[in-house]
C-alpha cells in the first residue's frame, strides 16, 4: 500500500477502506509516513470530507494507536463528559460532582487551556496544593473511594491524533468536521468511560460558529460512539455570550462553587444540570425529569459541593477554599472597566473576551508558557443588559497593570451597543442521542 494512492483517492473524492485508513493511522504513529503526506491528506479530507464509515475508522485506529485507559477495576458506572470549549466553561467543576453526589462514577481526564478556551486542569491547579498527576493505580482507587477524580491527561493517549492535530493546526485544516470529530472521539473512546455526554457549543466563542455546523458535529460524534457500543448524548449549547459571569482560572472555581451553593448564575446552573442530566439517565436508567430532580438536590441538600471538598483534599489540595475565597491566590490589581458608551449591549464576541483574560494572564500566548491563576475578568454586565455611561462593565484581575490597555482594548472591541434590547438568545439549542 502508497500513502500517495490513498491521498490520490480521497484528492478525487473516492471512500478510503479500512485498510487504507489503518495503513494511514499506523504510519502517523510510527512516522513512517512524512509530515507533507499527511499534511496533503488532511487538506484532500477538508476539501472532500469522509463518509460516516471512514470517520468512524478513523477515529478507532487513532483511539487504539496509544494506551486505552482500563477503568475495569472501577465499580460502578462510569461516565465522561466532554466541552469543545468556550469561554468561562467552568461545567465539569460543577456537573463532574453533581453526577459523583447522585452515585455516577467520574475517572476524567482533562486538558489545559487553549487558544482563548480556558482548561479544566488549569482551573484546578489554581487550587493551593492541588495535584493533577496521579498513578492509574491512584486514579483508580480515588474513584472506587469517592467516585470522582480529575486529572491531567498522562501516557499516550492517541498520539496519531496529537500528530495530527500538530500538522492541520499549521496547514489551514483544523475546521473539518470529520477530522474535528474523529480527534475528540480517539480521545474519548480511549479514555474509557462507558458512557459519554458532549457539550457541544456554538457560537462566537466556539469552534463551530453557527448551530448547524455545531449539530452536524455532534450527529457525527454521537455515531461515532454508538458505533464504538459507548453510551453517548450530545448538548449543543450556547457560546455566543460567556457563561457565567467569572473568566479566569481561581475565578472559574469560585463561580463554580458559588453555583454547587445554589448561588450561581441562571445560564451556568441551567447549562451544568442539562449535562448532568444527561449523565445521570446513563448512570441510573431513570427518566430524564427524574434525573434532572436527582441534580438539583444534589445541589439544594449540598452533596455536590461535598463531593467537590472531597475530590479536592483527596488530590492534596486546601478544601478551605470552598468556605474562604481569600485562600486564593489574590490579584495585585482589581481594575474596574467602565463603560464609554450607553445602550443595551446587543452581541459580544466571546472568543474577545476570552482573549483580553488571556492577555492579563489567565491563558498562554503559548504552549509551556506560565498562567496566573488569579487572573482574569468578572462581567458585571452581558449581552441584553441596558448599560449607561460610566457603568462598570468588568472587573479585571492581573499582576501585570502594563497588560490592562491591550486587554481593554479587546474587550471593548468584543462589545456591540445598540438603542433596543437584542432578542434572548437560546441557551440550550438541541439534544442529539
Ligand atoms: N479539539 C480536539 O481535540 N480536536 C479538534 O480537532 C478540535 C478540538
Amino acid at each position: 500500500m502508497r500513502m500517495y494512492d490513498i491521498i490520490h483517492k480521497k484528492r478525487n473524492g473516492g471512500e478510503l477502506s479500512d485498510e487504507e485508513i489503518d495503513f494511514l493511522v499506523r504510519g502517523c504513529t510510527d512516522e513512517s509516513i512524512p509530515d507533507y503526506q499527511l499534511s496533503a491528506f488532511c487538506m484532500a479530507v477538508y476539501f472532500r470530507g469522509m463518509t460516516d464509515r471512514e470517520t468512524t475508522a478513523l477515529t478507532m485506529a487513532m483511539a487504539k494507536s496509544g494506551d486505552c485507559i482500563d477503568l475495569s477495576g472501577i465499580d460502578g458506572y462510569t461516565v465522561d463528559k466532554h466541552s469543545t470549549g468556550g469561554v468561562g466553561d467552568k461545567t465539569s467543576l460543577i456537573v463532574a460532582p453533581i453526577v459523583a453526589a447522585c452515585g455516577g462514577k467520574i475517572a476524567k481526564m482533562s486538558g489545559r487551556g487553549l487558544g482563548h478556551t480556558g482548561g479544566t486542569v488549569d482551573k484546578l491547579e489554581a487550587i493551593p496544593g492541588f495535584g493533577t498527576e496521579l498513578t492509574s493505580d491512584e486514579f483508580i482507587s480515588q474513584v472506587n473511594n469517592i467516585g470522582l477524580c480529575i486529572v491531567g491527561q498522562s501516557g499516550e493517549l492517541a498520539p496519531a491524533d496529537k500528530k495530527l492535530y500538530a500538522l492541520r493546526d499549521v496547514t489551514a485544516t483544523v475546521e473539518s468536521i470529520p477530522l474535528i470529530a474523529s480527534s475528540i472521539m480517539s480521545k474519548k473512546l480511549a479514555a474509557g468511560s462507558q458512557g459519554i455526554v458532549l457539550d457541544v457549543k456554538t457560537g462566537s466563542g466556539a469552534f463551530m460558529k453557527t448551530a448547524g455546523e455545531s449539530e452536524t458535529l455532534a450527529k457525527e460524534m454521537v455515531a461515532i460512539g454508538k458505533a464504538a457500543g459507548r453510551k453517548i448524548a450530545a448538548v449543543i449549547t450556547n457560546m455566543d455570550i460567556p457563561l457565567g459571569n467569572y473568566i479566569g482560572n481561581s475565578l472559574e472555581v469560585i463561580e463554580a462553587v458559588k453555583t454547587l451553593m445554589g448561588e450561581g448564575e441562571s445560564d451556568l446552573t441551567e447549562v451544568c444540570l442539562t449535562l448532568a442530566t444527561q449523565m445521570l439517565c446513563f448512570v441510573t436508567d431513570k427518566s430524564e425529569e427524574e434525573c434532572r430532580a436527582m441534580a438539583e438536590k444534589a445541589i439544594e441538600d449540598g452533596s455536590a459541593l461535598n463531593k467537590l471538598r472531597e475530590m479536592i483534599t483527596a488530590q492534596g489540595g486546601n478544601a478551605g477554599v470552598a468556605d474562604d475565597f481569600s485562600l486564593f491566590k489574590q490579584p495585585k490589581y482589581q481594575i474596574e472597566i467602565r463603560s464609554e458608551k450607553e445602550g443595551f449591549i446587543s452581541h459580544t464576541d466571546a472568543e474577545k473576551i476570552g482573549i483580553a483574560s488571556v492577555i492579563l494572564g489567565a491563558g498562554r500566548e503559548k504552549k509551556g508558557d506560565p498562567i496566573d491563576p488569579s487572573a482574569g475578568i468578572i462581567l458585571k454586565k452581558k449581552t441584553g443588559d441596558f448599560v449607561e455611561k460610566g457603568q462598570t462593565l468588568a472587573v479585571f484581575h492581573t499582576d501585570d497593570s502594563t497588560k490592562v490597555k491591550d486587554a481593554e482594548k479587546e474587550f471593548f472591541d468584543a462589545l456591540t451597543f445598540s438603542d433596543t434590547k437584542p432578542d434572548n438568545q437560546k441557551l440550550i439549542y438541541k439534544i442529539i442521542k
